[in-house]
C-alpha cells in the first residue's frame, strides 16, 4: 500500500480552514453570479461584477449524492457591502430537505441566517470559535458583518445536495443590513 504524505485525505490549516492536497476542490463566487440576490439593484449595477464575494474549498471523499457519506468544506467571505447589505453567500436549502449541517467560525465576524420552510427567519452570531448546528429543513446563508474576511468550516451529508432556486426566487425572510454602524437583521416584508 502507498503511504500517504499526510495522514488523511487532505491537510487543513486549523486556524484558517484552508485545505491543501490533491483531493481539495475549489469554487469562486463573483458578484456578477449573484444578480438579484441583493436588495439594492442600482448599487449592484454600479459595482464591479468581477468582485469576488466568496470562495469555497471542499473535500468529497465519496461521489455527490452518496447516502451515508460526509463532505467537508471551508468558505471564505470577503468583507464589503452592496449598498447597506453585507456580502453574503447565495444561501440554500439542501435538495434533500431534511439534511442537517455543522458550521464553525474560524475568523472574522458575521451572522448565520437561517429560514425554515414556513419562511420564519432567525440568525446566530458568528465569531471565532462559534459552532452552529443547522437542522434539516432549514435554509442557511452567512453574511460577513466585519471588516476582514469571514472564514467558516462546514460538514454536511454527501447526499444533501443544494436547492438554490427557492432562494433565488423568494430570498430569505430577512436581510443583514448596516444601520448606524451596526448590523441589523431586517425582515423583508
Ligand atoms: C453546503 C454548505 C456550504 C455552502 C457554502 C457556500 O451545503 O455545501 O452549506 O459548503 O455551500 O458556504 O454557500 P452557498 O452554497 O449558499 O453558495
Ligand atoms: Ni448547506
Amino acid at each position: 500500500m502507498d503511504s500517504p504524505k499526510i495522514g488523511g485525505i487532505a491537510c487543513v490549516d486549523w486556524s484558517t480552514g484552508s485545505l491543501v492536497g490533491p483531493n481539495a476542490r475549489e469554487s469562486v463566487k463573483t458578484l456578477g453570479q449573484m444578480r438579484g440576490l441583493f436588495q439594492n439593484q442600482n448599487e449592484f449595477e454600479r459595482m464591479d461584477l468581477n468582485t469576488i464575494i466568496y470562495r469555497v474549498q471542499w473535500l468529497a471523499p465519496v461521489p455527490d449524492g452518496t447516502e451515508g457519506g460526509l463532505f467537508w468544506g471551508t468558505t471564505v467571505i470577503e468583507p464589503g457591502r452592496v449598498g447597506d447589505e453585507y456580502f453574503m453567500t447565495h444561501g440554500h436549502f439542501h435538495a434533500k430537505r431534511d439534511r442537517a449541517e455543522y458550521y464553525g467560525c474560524l475568523e472574522g465576524k458575521g451572522m448565520l441566517i437561517m429560514m425554515d420552510t414556513a419562511r420564519r427567519t432567525w440568525a446566530e452570531c458568528m465569531e471565532p470559535g462559534s459552532l452552529h448546528y443547522i437542522p434539516g429543513n432549514v435554509a442557511h446563508r452567512v453574511a460577513n458583518a466585519g471588516e476582514t474576511q469571514l472564514k467558516l468550516t462546514a460538514c454536511w451529508p454527501s447526499d444533501a445536495g443544494h436547492d438554490y432556486a427557492a432562494i433565488r426566487q423568494e430570498g430569505f425572510g430577512a436581510r443583514l443590513l448596516a444601520r448606524n454602524g451596526e448590523s441589523v437583521l431586517v425582515p423583508t416584508r
